[in-house]
Formats: structure tokens, C-alpha cells, sequence
């Protein structure tokens, strides 16, 4: 079993978004995953997302209500195989926490699995309107979608 965490900064916006979605496809396609989610920051700990990730979910018919939010730790890089990070200083909160080179190798800007090597980052839609939360979806739902075939063609 593939198991993939996805990370952005206070795991209320995009990564709780882009576990939802990719479990989503998963379970559509019959992948056995398992996917999680965490924040490098402690600033939201133990909430619920935000209201509004989760109304545009909930619009996807995706449930996120459920989900609370928890912070990155070391123990991570045993229990996860892959690991998304949503933009560039995620990447290096999340690198500087690697113990080796294996780790090091774990982690992955999500966006560079379908533009390889662009190093182009998730936008934070945290400090905006509704609308960059649509965006925001149209870009995991893209993401997750190649990443959730290519498990599938692996499978
Ligand atoms: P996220 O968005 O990293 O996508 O969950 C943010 C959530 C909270 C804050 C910043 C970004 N904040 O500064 O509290």
C-alpha cells in the first residue's frame, strides 16, 4: 500500500483539500492508498479546516468536516512513503527536518508531478476571497488526477 501525506503550512486550506481529493479518486478507482495530511506550522492545530475549503469541498462533494488539522513531525518520514508539499518553503520546512538522503528523496512539490522540475508552488488562498479556493481546487484536482492514474497504471 502506497502511503502519501500531503503538506502545506497550517493544514487547513490546501493540503486538507488535496487529501480529500486524491482519497476521492482512490476510492473511485479502487486504489489501495492511503493518504493523510499535516501542517509544517502548529498555528491551527486541532481544528476543523477552513469554512471555506470546506464549503468548496462540500461543493465537489467532497466531505472534509471531519478532518483536523495536526503538525508535521519527524515520525512522518517513517510512516509515509511519498510526501507533497504545496510550495517552495513548505519544501524547506519540510527538508530541514530530514534525517538522510532516503527522506530527503520523500519529498516532492506536488505541482512538480505534471510539470517536472518548474518548481511552481500551490497559491495560498488563505488571505483571499472564495474564488482562490476554486482555484486552488482546479489545481489539486489536476494534480491529483495524473498522480491517481499513475498509481492506477503501477497498480
Ligand atoms: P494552508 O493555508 O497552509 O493552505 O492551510 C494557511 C492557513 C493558515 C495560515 C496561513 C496559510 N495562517 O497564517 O494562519
Amino acid at each position: 500500500m502506497t502511503k502519501i501525506l500531503m503538506v502545506c503550512l497550517g493544514n487547513i486550506c490546501r493540503s486538507p483539500l488535496a487529501e480529500g481529493i486524491l482519497r476521492d479518486k482512490a476510492e473511485k478507482l479502487n486504489l489501495n492508498i492511503l493518504v493523510d495530511s499535516a501542517g509544517t506550522s502548529n498555528y491551527h492545530v486541532g481544528e476543523h479546516p477552513d469554512h471555506r475549503t470546506i464549503k468548496n469541498a462540500r461543493s465537489h462533494n467532497i466531505d472534509l468536516s471531519k478532518l483536523k488539522a495536526r503538525q508535521f513531525s519527524h515520525n512522518d518520514f517513517d510512516n509515509f512513503d511519498v510526501i507533497y508539499v504545496m510550495d517552495s518553503s513548505n519544501f524547506y520546512d519540510v527538508i530541514s527536518l530530514a534525517r538522510n538522503e532516503n527522506e530527503k528523496q520523500k519529498v516532492q512539490l506536488i505541482l512538480d508531478f505534471i510539470y517536472p522540475n518548474a518548481s511552481i508552488s500551490v497559491p495560498d488562498p488563505y488571505f483571499g476571497g472564495e474564488d482562490g479556493f476554486e482555484n486552488v481546487f482546479t489545481i489539486l484536482n489536476n494534480a491529483c488526477e495524473v498522480i491517481a492514474q499513475a498509481l492506477w497504471d503501477k497498480k
